[in-house]
């Protein structure tokens, strides 16, 4: 009972939790949400287009810098930054993933508590001396790095106003890493004060978790004002890779409405992979892995996997 668990996927003694549900629950596990094909109609309400396999790659860097960003709390973006990250990785990207969110979510979900860290991301950005390198952690996940965060970050939104410059200061600190990388996930605050704003003027891209809920299309305006802003006065390189439809649940009415509206609204930028409501996620926070690690041949697995893809393709 003691042996650690000799799987070749890590996961934790005990598998998997099935017992922890509620009664009642369904468990979408292996085998629901069968996969659409290319050119089927997918979740999406339109036909899957086309994405090639990942290319193998044999050297790393430089890295594309994502944002993964939303001012509406609870849409599933630090979920989606730690299985987008170990799915790229599985994909033999080197990935870096930075959690930029005083809560500090994305290192719990990856098995870090955060207020024991004497050195974070806040360090890194804050004081000269500290490096990325110094700071960095290995996760779970083989080839995929973290930067942590926690509580002290909160200060950094108050003292960077005073700081020249204070809007790069997270490009100017990720600078010397992207040579390491191919992928860094920026894992942004339910906000879009200055720590945000840092985030779109260091990324190249922004992806957009979008929950399919009534209300998820308020707001996006805003941010999509935001990013604007910040490509014409900070980061002219800066795009929206994709919009990313979460929290689907393909039975009800609703999501499928919420669905077409997305589409509607934003057209080929939404992601052909739509991110199903399942129990799996809150449990793989708990477990401290991605879902890639903690239930490999979950339907959300999967489907991190074929967001990975359509990321690289992008
Ligand atoms: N597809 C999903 N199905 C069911 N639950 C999910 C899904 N994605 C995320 N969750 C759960 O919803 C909650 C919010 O997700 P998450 O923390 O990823 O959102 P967030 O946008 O990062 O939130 P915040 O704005 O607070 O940072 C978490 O408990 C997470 O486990
Ligand atoms: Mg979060």
């Amino acid at each position: 009972m003691s042996t650690p668990s000799p799987s070749p996927v890590g996961r934790p003694r005990g598998g998997r939790v099935d017992l922890s549900m509620a009664p009642g629950t369904v468990d979408p596990g292996e085998d629901e949400a069968a996969e659409t094909l290319e050119g089927e109609i997918g979740p999406t309400g339109r036909p899957r287009r086309h994405v090639p396999e990942p290319p193998l790659v044999d050297s790393h860097g430089p890295a594309t810098v994502l944002a993964i960003c939303n001012q509406k709390g609870g849409v599933g973006k630090t979920t989606s930054t730690i299985n987008l990250g170990a799915a790229l990785a599985e994909c033999g990207r080197r990935v870096l993933l930075v959690d930029f969110d005083p809560q500090g979510a994305l290192s719990v979900g990856l098995g870090v508590q955060p207020h024991q860290l004497d050195t974070t991301i806040y360090n890194v950005i804050m004081e000269r001396a500290v490096g990325v390198r110094d700071v960095v952690m290995k996760t779970p996940a083989e080839g995929m790095h973290l930067l942590p965060s926690n509580i002290d970050l909160s200060a950094a939104e108050v003292q960077l106003v005073a700081e020249v410059g204070r809007e790069q200061t997270l490009a100017r600190v990720l600078r010397p890493v992207l040579s390491e990388y191919d992928y860094i996930l920026v894992d942004c605050q339910p906000s879009l004060g200055l720590l945000t704003v840092n985030a779109l003027a260091a990324a190249d891209g922004v992806l957009i978790p979008l929950e399919c809920e009534f209300f998820s299309l308020r707001g996006v305006a805003l941010l999509i004002d935001t990013i604007e802003k910040v490509r014409e006065r900070l980061n002219p390189k800066l795009e929206i890779t994709g919009i990313l439809a979460t929290m689907f649940d393909p039975r009800t009415l609703h999501s499928r409405e919420v669905m077409a509206r997305v589409v509607e609204a934003f057209g080929d930028i939404v992601f052909d992979t739509v991110i199903n409501r399942t129990v799996r996620f809150p449990e793989t926070t708990v477990a401290g892995e991605p879902i890639t690690r903690w239930a490999p041949r979950s339907a959300g697995a999967k489907a991190y996997r074929a967001l990975a893809r359509e990321v690289i393709a992008r």
